[in-house]
């Protein structure tokens, strides 16, 4: 599924994305909340299909790294919003997980009281519905206008309405900012093929982004301890690139390279997570191997790109701790556009 954080760890999803795309997130961790939670935002509107079974995967991925709670985010269009809803509630009480309602105001309007109200009747005691000091968390996604109120009024729970649950790191990736996901490949769930296809299936499939899960969870785990850097236990590398260079022409698309595409660097990057300093040896395609010493603790190194198989190494004293190949072969031919990028990971 696509989810991503929000919150806190979206600055650190700025950190790590800022290879990715140019403009970067230089803010202090910060969460809306008092205390130290962790969301990831969901967005309901694609899992038309979702089972039970698929709602509890998702969860147990996200609590595996420190997650709190999704921010199921709903349009008002779908009629499935009602089931799926249901389902997500269910599916974390289940496995003791927390959800909240963010009514996407891209679908939603001022006049909608009423209906809000109704959900919000419907869910504020649930017990997976995620409180805050007795009082039921509830978003919306530029929103920000709207009199919770009545609403409040009309609900025999309190209820926390959180401000403007916007994605910082969309404000900061430029063009591609908008009110779905789609366009953006920013998600961290595993990719699950019960979720409609909306045409992301195109550059979602087959591109898995769950090496990022490993990377965040140090990370999640340090800012809810308070701790300035995260702390690695296990050795490990999580690597991260496109499938082709950007220079390449697809030859089957009848879209264009996208916006922004010609300020992507061809490049190969690699987080090493390491109890102690090493060196990190790269062979990107048919260039020469490249050594990058790296120190303990979560570093982003990249080398340029090339063409063929990817393989990476960890050496330590003379000993190889870590390799493996890359996941997917760097292609120098194409038939459709696809700038996403591949993530995976070694060791761990
Ligand atoms: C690649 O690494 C170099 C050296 O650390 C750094 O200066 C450069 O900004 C990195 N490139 C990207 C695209 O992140």
């Amino acid at each position: 599924m696509i989810w991503k954080i929000l919150f806190g760890v979206t600055a650190i999803l700025a950190q790590i994305l800022q290879a990715l795309a140019a403009p970067t997130l230089d803010s202090q961790l910060t969460s809306q909340l008092p205390g130290k939670y962790v969301f990831a935002h969901f967005m309901v509107g694609i899992v038309k299909d979702y089972q039970l079974s698929n709602w509890k995967e998702d969860m147990a991925a996200a609590q595996s790294i420190g997650i709190n709670a999704f921010a199921l985010n709903c349009a008002s269009i779908d009629s499935y919003t009602p089931t799926q809803l249901a389902l997500a509630y269910e599916a974390a009480e289940q496995v003791n997980f927390k959800v909240f309602i963010s009514f996407d105001f891209a679908y939603w309007t001022n006049g909608d009281t009423a209906k809000i109200t109704e959900y919000m009747k419907q869910y504020a005691s649930h017990p997976a519905q995620m409180q805050y000091k007795g009082a039921a968390v509830v978003s919306t996604f530029v929103g920000d206008s709207f009199n919770w109120d009545p609403v409040r009024q009309g609900t025999p729970h309190p209820i926390y309405a959180l401000p403007n649950l916007q994605d910082p790191a969309d404000a900061t990736t430029g063009p591609a900012k908008s009110a779905d996901d789609y366009g953006e490949s920013h998600y961290i769930g595993p990719y699950s093929a019960h979720h409609s296809d909306d045409g992301s299936s195109q550059w979602a499939a087959n591109m898995p982004h769950d090496g990022w899960r490993n990377l965040f969870k140090p990370y999640i785990a340090a800012y809810k301890s308070g701790a300035k850097t995260p702390t690695v236990e296990v050795d490990e590398v999580v690597y991260w690139y496109r499938p082709t260079p950007k220079g390449v022409v697809c030859t089957g698309d009848i879209l264009s390279a996208p916006m922004g595409a010609n300020m992507l660097s061809d490049s190969v990057f690699v987080a090493t997570m390491l109890t102690s300093p090493a060196t990190l040896t790269v062979q990107s395609g048919d260039n020469a191997p490249v050594n990058i010493d790296v120190p303990a603790g979560i570093v982003t190194s990249n080398v340029s790109m090339g063409i063929g198989g990817q393989s990476f190494k960890v050496t330590r004293n003379g000993q190889t701790i870590l390799s493996g190949q890359g996941g997917l072969a760097v292609k120098d031919n194409c038939v459709n556009y696809n700038f996403n990028v591949y993530v995976g990971s070694i060791g761990g």
